[in-house]
């Protein structure tokens, strides 16, 4: 049952409208609605606000400004994970960022509220406000830590001389911009008040954080808070944590003593959610003409919200990928005003590896060596910082299986010599790689009598597959066919887990199932008959009210393979891109993906994931930027027209191919993450096709077709 490509047990649900949304919950009867009315400034302060004229506007509850809101808690920094922490809102007349919530409307309807919003009165005293990365990073500072709480920097050997004396070098410059989750089901919340309880609906991928974020910040008893969020609609980072659209609903719900709903429309998510920092990253790469890396240097500075620091772990996966004995690693921040930078679709590892895999094929092309060639020969035994071993390591494997199958060999070895009708074609590869985490992950499992088993955690399934693994487990275990397992998540009732996020919910939650199943199967045992029977044959004879047991998973820093082995995930990407001889328009014509994860819970869910992560890489090399308003710090693309990610007709033929392994340093099924491991690289594959379609190098993403024109060779049409 694991490792089969069992199709989703919630697709029915889905594909018939049975999935139930956070805002689309009505089993409290008719809620009100909330609309957030965000500041049009990006810094200063609200010196008059005017809601006289909203409040008398038809159908209109309770207009919230931060001269009415309730007090809140304090976001309290010893809480290491942000999202866990308080998120007051609407607290004083101080602007922070534009967009920031200056009201909330709540009326009888959406558009209601909306209009009503839009007669709010408001003044403000404008301050000078710093929104230009490019010209402030001489204001950068390195932080304590960088995300996940790993290094700000790191030092080993002498970088500086082993630099100086290399015979071939590249020292680059790539620059990334900044970008959003953008799930399809924006961020929601409908707030029901059951005298002093709350429940909430809302868009989750963790649920324990939602709730210690809004008991923190409602200053009340997590325990009198139930969150609900059984489907979730993506998340890609925007809801590791919650924002102000649940504190808000919270805040009114209770206030009013009635349900608010409050749901973000697109055009919101860009100034009410946290965002990827853009970056400016210097890599440099010392080798021998024989390939050999003697240095490896990656510097990254990139922005920071003044109030709320966070740093991208854009170097991290540097330390580990190849061989070189003078390395250096460092991160640096620069305040802007602007919203929070938050986790985004492999944070850190996407922009860093764009950076570090380009870098790699200047230095591949500087050696008029074959990239892949490059790569095997620095390819490291052990952790090149650390010293520790890896566990289950298999970029060369990845690299050559991807080789074999893309058809790598048909490269044109010169750039922009192969020629296709109007079309410049090149090949490009990267490697990719991302750490393996671990956290605390609780699970039960209840057999019933009648031969059906529920599986219960808050883990969430944010479309990775969640209900459709932990039934594989369960029924595993159990011995059940998978139809008579029912996966019941999403609640905070539920155990506790760590959700989904970091590529570590498949792993965690389906090894605390296991063990849940093992815990079960021991309490069975006791009174087992001296013959082979099925679990629920001793379950109905000796338990007929049913028997349930809870399994757990430790987080990493209390398991000391975690300390004993560096713990990675692997993959080679391989890109084809056609170039217009004219217009240098780019178009993606195949790509291909090779993966090593240990061991795949389910190929099918995993494939999707994959092929969304390679996806998401396509899009961060040709598509996806927010530009900001260098005068204002408002986000003016804001909307998915001018926000542009792939369509389907941007995206050919693509695929992933999974090869299946255990890492038994991982945890007891010998499974890693890999939610966002197809994004880590796959963006550099893509602009390492276009320099060989092109022989252009565009280092400031994405590469739009007037960074590549300039440079196209003159060519008969
Ligand atoms: Mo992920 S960016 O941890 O949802």
């Amino acid at each position: 049952m694991i490792g089969q490509a069992i199709s989703r047990v919630d697709g029915p649900f889905k594909v018939t409208g049975q999935a139930t949304y956070a805002h689309e919950h009505w089993e409290a009867g008719q809620p009100l609605y909330g609309f957030i009315l965000g500041a049009t400034i990006g810094r200063g302060r609200i010196t008059l606000i005017d809601a006289s004229r909203a409040e008398h506007s038809p159908g209109v509850r309770k207009v919230m400004t931060y001269r009415n809101a309730p007090a809140q808690g304090a976001p309290d920094e010893s809480i290491p994970s942000l999202y866990w922490r308080a998120q007051p809102v609407l607290t004083n007349p101080e602007i922070r960022h534009y967009g920031e919530p200056v009201a909330l409307v709540v009326a009888g309807t959406f558009e209601q509220a909306r209009a009503a919003a839009s007669l709010i009165d408001i003044e403000y005293a404008v301050e000078p406000g710093n929104y230009d990365f490019a010209t402030r990073q001489d204001q950068s500072y390195v932080p304590k830590v960088v995300n996940g709480r790993m290094e700000a920097e790191t030092s080993v050997g002498d970088f500086d001389s082993g630099f100086n004396s290399a015979a071939v070098k590249v020292d680059q410059r790539y620059t990334t911009p900044y970008q959003f989750s953008h799930p399809m089901e924006p961020n929601a919340c409908l707030a029901v008040p059951r005298g002093d309880d709350l429940i909430l609906y809302v868009s989750a991928q963790i649920v324990d954080s939602a709730r210690a974020s809004v008991a923190n910040t409602l200053r009340i008893d997590p325990e009198r808070i139930l969150v609900v969020t059984p489907y979730v609609g993506g998340g890609f980072g925007s809801k590791l944590g919650i924002h102000s659209e649940t504190i808000l609903a919270a805040l009114a719900a209770r206030q009013l003593n009635e349900p608010v709903k409050v749901v973000l429309t697109r055009q919101q998510i860009f100034h009410l959610m946290g965002l990827r920092p853009t970056t400016s990253q210097r890599v440099r790469l010392g080798a021998g003409k024989d390939g050999r890396l003697v240095a490896i240097a990656h510097e990254v500075n990139m922005y920071t919200s003044p109030h709320e620091e966070y740093a991208e772990q854009t170097a991290a996966t540097t330390r580990a990928l190849y061989a070189a004995p003078n390395r250096w690693t460092s991160h640096r921040l620069t305040p802007l005003d602007l919203p929070r930078g938050e986790d985004v679709r492999a944070p850190g590892e996407a922009p860093g590896l764009l950076a570090v895999e380009s870098a790699m094929d200047e230095l591949a092309y500087a050696l008029a060596m074959d990239p892949i060639e490059l790569r095997i020969r620095n390819e490291p035994k052990v952790h090149p910082e650390t010293g520790i071993p890896f566990s289950d390591r298999r970029l060369v494997e990845c690299m050559r299986e991807g080789a074999r199958r893309f058809g790598w060999d048909q490269r044109p070895a010169q750039p922009a010599s192969l020629r296709k009708g109007r079309w410049l074609v090149g090949y490009g590869m990267a490697a990719a790689i991302r750490m393996h985490f671990q956290g605390p992950a609780k699970a039960r499992v209840r057999m019933c009598p009648d031969g059906t088993a529920v599986v219960q955690s808050d883990m969430t399934d944010i479309g990775g597959g969640t209900y459709t693994i932990l039934a594989q487990v369960a029924a595993e275990r159990l011995g059940l066919p998978i139809d008579r397992v029912r996966v019941e998540i999403g609640r905070s009732d539920f155990p506790v887990s760590w959700g989904s996020g970091g590529s570590w919910g498949a792993a965690n939650s389906s090894t605390a199932v296991y063990r849940a199943c093992e815990a079960l199967r021991e309490k069975l045992l006791a009174s087992a008959r001296d013959k082979s029977e099925a679990l629920s044959e001793i379950v109905a004879r000796n338990h007929p009210e049913g028997l349930e047991a809870e399994g757990e998973i430790v987080s990493m820093e209390k398991d000391p393979n975690y300390r004993a082995y560096s713990l990675n995930t692997y993959g080679a990407h391989f890109a084809e891109v056609g170039v217009d001889v004219d217009t240098a328009e780019i178009r993606l014509r195949r790509m291909l993906g090779v993966f090593a994860a240990g061991r795949f819970l389910n190929p099918k869910t995993a494939r999707s994931q994959l092929i969304g992560g390679m996806t998401f890489g396509v899009s961060y090399a040709l598509h996806e930027q927010a530009v900001v308003d260098t005068r204002s710090g408002a986000f003016v693309n804001r909307d998915l027209a001018e926000y542009l990610v792939p369509v389907h007709a941007d995206i050919p033929e693509l695929d992933a191919v999974l090869l299946d392994g255990f890492d038994d340093k991982a945890n007891v099924l010998g499974v890693k993450g890999i939610g966002e491991l197809g994004v880590c690289g796959s963006a550099a594959a893509v602009t390492n096709a276009v320099f060989n379609a092109t022989g252009v190098r565009v280092r400031d993403f994405p590469i739009t077709l007037e960074k590549v024109l300039p440079g196209l060779p003159l060519m008969e049409a």
